[in-house]
């Protein structure tokens, strides 16, 4: 594939080639790391040229930089969106859509279990700054859409949630958001544009935390903000100046996995789903939750807007915490850890992953139960997988 493409190409080639077509890389099959903190010119007018936008090129690293570049290219492509701006990480990125477009007075609309960090922005940093926040039952959607007709600048979604993989029906909110005049955000980290796509569902604005699955390898740390041109340089103009830019070393490593996503993808869609029907037939599981099953509550939802339930799923144990501390050593193929989305299986309790921030009480209210684990399956063989839960559940 070099410059010119006569039909769309398949997401899985575009995770390959996307971004890189047309770029000066010295030759090199691969875009190498620019390290290089400033840009040179020969002459001060082709240099203001750059800086005022009237040439291509970059400046100064902590506005833009060749590899990053290409980084948001790819995840731009892959979302169908018109413009894409990084940062260094997740949060960084859901802090720079909440800062860079509400100011005092607005009013954001979300929901009660959105991944931890994101909440402690909605419950202690947003309202310091004289926004008010409404965070809604996430399974209520008639009193979310309640919520934006009283008035909405922002409806910040996020489909499935962490930990406990609810689903939101993203047409049917985008639809009263677009009545009400509110942008639509979707944090999308969980699903992944190979699963689900939501601005072709109407959203305004997709995040990453590309720390997860786009890049896949538990390596690199890296958020992104894709959407419309005009929206997405507000994003961009906050991020060049409060600073929290992308590195040229993460760009290159989340580049380099986003060239498997598809395949990554697709095989933990499909071994997820196996654990999550072993699990729901196991005596010793109380409760499983992953879209992909039929016993979920939001499947119908899931199945009309994804085209697969991804890789991340969470069960309860029986016998609470004590059951989880006791189970999560005997597995062997797995890192105890706080992450997810990477090639190896990682699993944990909120409480030391997504929900740290929050006191148990806190989890309760949100309906994360202290005897629930996610479980983020990697690429290992899904026979090794099973074997390892099945050998773990024994011993409880
Ligand atoms: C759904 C979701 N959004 C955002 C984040 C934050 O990403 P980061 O850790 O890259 O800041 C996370 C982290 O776990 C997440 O799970």
């Amino acid at each position: 594939m070099k410059n010119k493409r006569e039909a769309k190409p398949d997401l899985s080639t575009l995770a390959v080639w996307g971004g890189e077509e047309g770029i000066d890389k010295l030759g090199a099959t691969q875009m190498p790391v620019v390290k290089s903190v400033s840009f040179g010119y020969p002459d001060v007018q082709s240099w203001l040229d750059v800086a005022v936008g009237n040439s291509p090129g970059h400046i100064y690293g902590r506005n833009t930089n060749p590899t990053v570049k290409v980084f948001e290219e790819k995840i731009r492509l892959l979302e169908g969106a018109e413009s894409a701006v990084s940062f260094s990480t997740g949060m960084a990125a859901i802090t720079g859509v909440l800062f860079a477009l509400l100011r005092p007075g607005s009013r954001v609309v979300s929901i009660k279990d959105s991944y931890g960090g994101t909440n402690v922005l909605f419950t202690d940093y947003l309202p310091r700054y004289g926004v008010e926040v409404e965070l809604c039952d996430t399974n209520d959607h008639h009193a979310i859409e309640v919520q934006i007709r009283k008035g909405c600048d922002i409806l910040y979604l996020e489909t499935p949630t962490n930990p406990t993989l609810k689903v939101l029906d993203i047409r049917r909110l985008c639809k009263v958001a677009r009545e009400a005049g509110a942008l639509v955000a979707v944090d999308n980290t969980f699903a992944t544009p190979i699963n689900q796509r939501p601005i072709e569902l109407g959203a305004d604005l997709v995040i990453h935390s590309a720390t997860k699955c786009l890049g896949g390898h538990a390596d690199a740390l890296g958020g992104v903000v894709t959407g419309s041109k005009t929206v997405v340089e507000e994003i961009f103009r906050f991020k060049e100046i409060t600073g929290s830019s992308l590195h040229p070393e993460s760009a290159y490593l989340l580049i380099r996995g986003m060239k498997t996503l598809s395949l990554r993808i697709a095989h933990q869609n499909s071994s997820a789903i196996q654990i999550a029907r072993f699990l729901e037939n196991h005596s010793k599981v109380e409760e499983v939750f992953y879209p992909g099953l039929k016993s979920h509550e939001n499947h119908s939802v899931a199945a009309s807007q994804m085209e697969g339930f991804g890789g991340i799923l969470s069960f309860k144990l029986q016998g609470g915490y004590e059951s989880v501390e006791r189970f999560l050593p005997k597995l062997r193929y797995v890192n105890l850890a706080a992450n997810l989305g990477s090639v190896e299986t990682v699993a944990g309790p909120p409480a030391t992953t997504s929900h740290v921030e929050c006191t148990p009480a806190e989890r309760e209210a949100m309906g994360i139960p202290e005897g629930l684990i996610r479980y983020s399956v990697g690429i290992e063989a899904i026979e090794d997988l099973l074997q390892d839960l099945n050998n773990g559940l024994s011993q409880l």
